[in-house]
């Protein structure tokens, strides 16, 4: 039952960016900024390291609580992250989708998002999918309008709902669910993360900032997933 292998789908809330520039007298934007730096680190590497499908929480639908400045700094490095990425993302087979409020984002941001999943649809090498404005409970309703639309219109027999059905009408639709979802910075929480698709994730806590996550850390934490045994309800095969 352990899941072993490669193609793994690691999902990664970065946390902790503001506290590592608190801590060095520095802008908390200081500490985005080095967490958008480790991400193109952490990217390059998955693929060599067995991970096929990389899911990154970005911005959550409840970050808009914090100062404008704040806010919109981070908007501004997403936008920059995707005009300065997208031509070595392109070129290292990576394919880029965005999942959330996408439509609350600014228009710029929203072009630079759907130009960035258009250039990258043929990829297959990383699937790397990125969280802006995404919250879980918030991906959910959506769904679950969305499901009600196709009852309403007398598409879907309400009898029919079943697990796959609003699977396949969540921001997801098109992965796999994650079998390790991992916080940063010492936070044990999920903060609102993927929780229909984490229900049999394995979850790992770190107390290192997302800005000090080295790819090294990353192989130690992958290491010690692969020597744990999932069960997924059934019981252990001796
Ligand atoms: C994670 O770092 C990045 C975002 C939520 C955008 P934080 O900004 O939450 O950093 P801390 O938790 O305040 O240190
Ligand atoms: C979760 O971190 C969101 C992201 C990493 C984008 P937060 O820092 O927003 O979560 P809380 O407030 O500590 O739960
Ligand atoms: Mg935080």
């Amino acid at each position: 039952m352990t899941k072993q292998g490669d193609d793994l789908h690691l999902a990664i809330i970065m946390d902790g960016n503001g506290r590592w520039a608190t801590a060095r007298g520095l802008e908390r934007l200081v500490g985005h900024k080095r967490g958008v730096e480790r991400v193109d680190e952490i990217v390059e590497a998955c693929p060599d390291l067995g991970v096929k499908h990389l899911t990154l929480f970005a911005f959550s639908t409840e970050n808009w609580k914090r100062s404008e400045r704040e806010v919109s700094g981070l908007m501004t490095l997403f936008r920059r992250y995707i005009r300065s990425e997208s031509a070595r993302l392109l070129k290292e087979g990576v394919r880029v989708r965005f999942i959330g409020r996408r439509h609350e984002l600014d228009a710029r941001l929203q072009e630079l998002m759907q130009g960035l999943e258009d250039r990258t649809i043929d990829n297959d090498r990383l699937h790397l999918t990125v969280a802006i404005n995404y919250g879980g409970r918030d991906e959910i309703v959506r769904a679950t309008r969305k499901v009600a639309l196709m009852v309403q219109s007398g598409e879907l027999p309400i009898e029919d709902i079943d697990e796959h059905i609003l699977s396949t009408a969540l921001d997801t639709h098109e992965l796999i669910d994650p079998d390790l979802v991992l916080r940063t910075s010492g936070e044990y929480r999920t903060s609102n993360f993927l929780p229909w698709q984490s229900v049999y994730a394995e979850y790992e806590f770190t107390e290192t900032a997302w800005p000090d996550f080295t790819v090294e850390k990353l192989r130690d934490t992958l290491d010690a997933f692969r020597g744990r045994e999932r069960r997924f309800g059934a019981v252990a095969i001796k």
